[in-house]
């Protein structure tokens, strides 16, 4: 029996020795010990020995066990050690390898430019109004004194989602929406956002582009207040080096209206396809509002005089950093972006 025993003890030995993973030590344990272990046999037989036999071959098989236990627990702790370091060699850190660098995003001149018209107008008492993007036409059109069937309509190629519903094709709706929920009180707002027009891409034309609407409505305003509004906006913008003109227009909305030009930045006055030959740039469309516009929106035009313009920020923005092609503030392109 004691000989068996010793045998095994051999057996255990060099069986762990062969080990190098965890689940074949674990195989191991219960080859040994388990169920149909060779134990098992010696028990057996503890069955029909004596009292005296069955001490010293309770103590033998007891002894056993703990020499399997103990050695299994030494190989697993001499396994564990190993994969340990064998991990920590193959995850080393080269602490001197150089770093991996961060490109720093910015604004966008686009953001620039609305943060800087934004400050100059809550410098001057206005509060900032917000509207949706798509619109309705009522607000898009009908309140700003643009009937169906009106003709300046089809200045504004629009894109229709429903009957009833468009992309605004300016941000003057939101004329009509602050003064419905102004309650005939004054109103100093500007209004930045995107607008869509049905137009063919190409360097001065943009199927999106982004506006700035304003709208003061109070008594006793006059045509004086916009052009000194207006012509303050323009110098903050461009200095004094430029020259800028106001010039009567049309505008639906608008009675009187007019539009600002600026000195082309191109050919500086002189006429160059970009300004058409003319030497002056656009840059925005303004007038004092519309009597019927007024009324449409609870606003009685006895009492209350308005100047409304809307400005378009690409323009200005290109006139402001001399760039020549509209399409460079959409293609996301880092060579361009982060001049500015
Ligand atoms: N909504 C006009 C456009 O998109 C711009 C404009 C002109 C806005 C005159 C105004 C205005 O508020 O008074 O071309």
């Amino acid at each position: 029996m004691t000989e068996r025993l010793l045998s095994l003890k051999d057996e255990v030995k060099t069986e762990l020795n062969k080990c190098t993973a965890i689940h074949e030590v674990n195989a191991l344990k219960a080859h040994f010990l388990g169920k149909k272990s060779p134990l098992q046999e010696l028990l057996a037989k503890m069955k029909e020995a004596d009292v005296e036999e069955k001490k010293t071959l309770g103590k033998a098989i007891n002894e056993f066990k703990q020499f399997v236990e103990a050695e299994i627990s030494l190989k697993l702790k001499e396994i564990t050690s190993l994969e340990i370091q064998k991990r920590l060699e193959s995850e080393r850190i080269d602490i001197t390898l150089p770093g991996k660098s961060f490109a720093f995003g910015h604004q966008h001149p686009l953001t620039k430019i609305i943060e800087e018209i934004e400050d100059i107008f809550i410098g001057m008492g206005y509060e900032i109004a917000e509207g949706p993007e798509i619109e309705t036409d009522h607000n898009n059109f009908e309140l700003l004194n643009l009937p169906q069937g009106h003709p300046a309509r089809e200045m504004h190629d629009s894109f229709y989602i429903d009957p009833t519903n468009l992309l605004r094709t300016h941000t003057s709706p939101v004329q009509a929406r602050v003064m419905q929920t102004s309650g005939g009180k004054p109103i100093k707002i500007i209004c930045p956002g995107k607008v869509y027009r049905r137009d063919n891409d190409d360097a001065t034309h943009s199927h999106q582009f982004m506006q700035i609407e304003g709208l003061v409505i109070d008594k006793n305003i006059t045509l004086a207040d916009l052009k000194g509004t207006l012509a303050l906006l323009m110098r903050k913008m461009f200095g004094n080096e430029l020259e800028i003109r106001f010039r009567p227009s049309f505008f639906p909305f608008t009675e009187p209206s007019v539009e600002v030009d600026v000195t082309c930045f191109k050919c500086g006055g002189e006429g160059c396809p970009l300004c058409k030959g003319t030497g002056w740039i656009e840059v925005l469309g303004a007038g004092m509002v519309h009597p019927n516009v007024l009324k449409m929106s609870g606003y009685d035009p006895e009492t209350n005089q308005g100047f409304a313009f809307g400005l378009g920020i690409e323009r200005i923005a290109m006139l402001r950093y001399g760039i020549d092609d509209i399409r460079y503030f959409y293609l996301n392109d880092p060579r361009f972006l982060k001049q500015f």
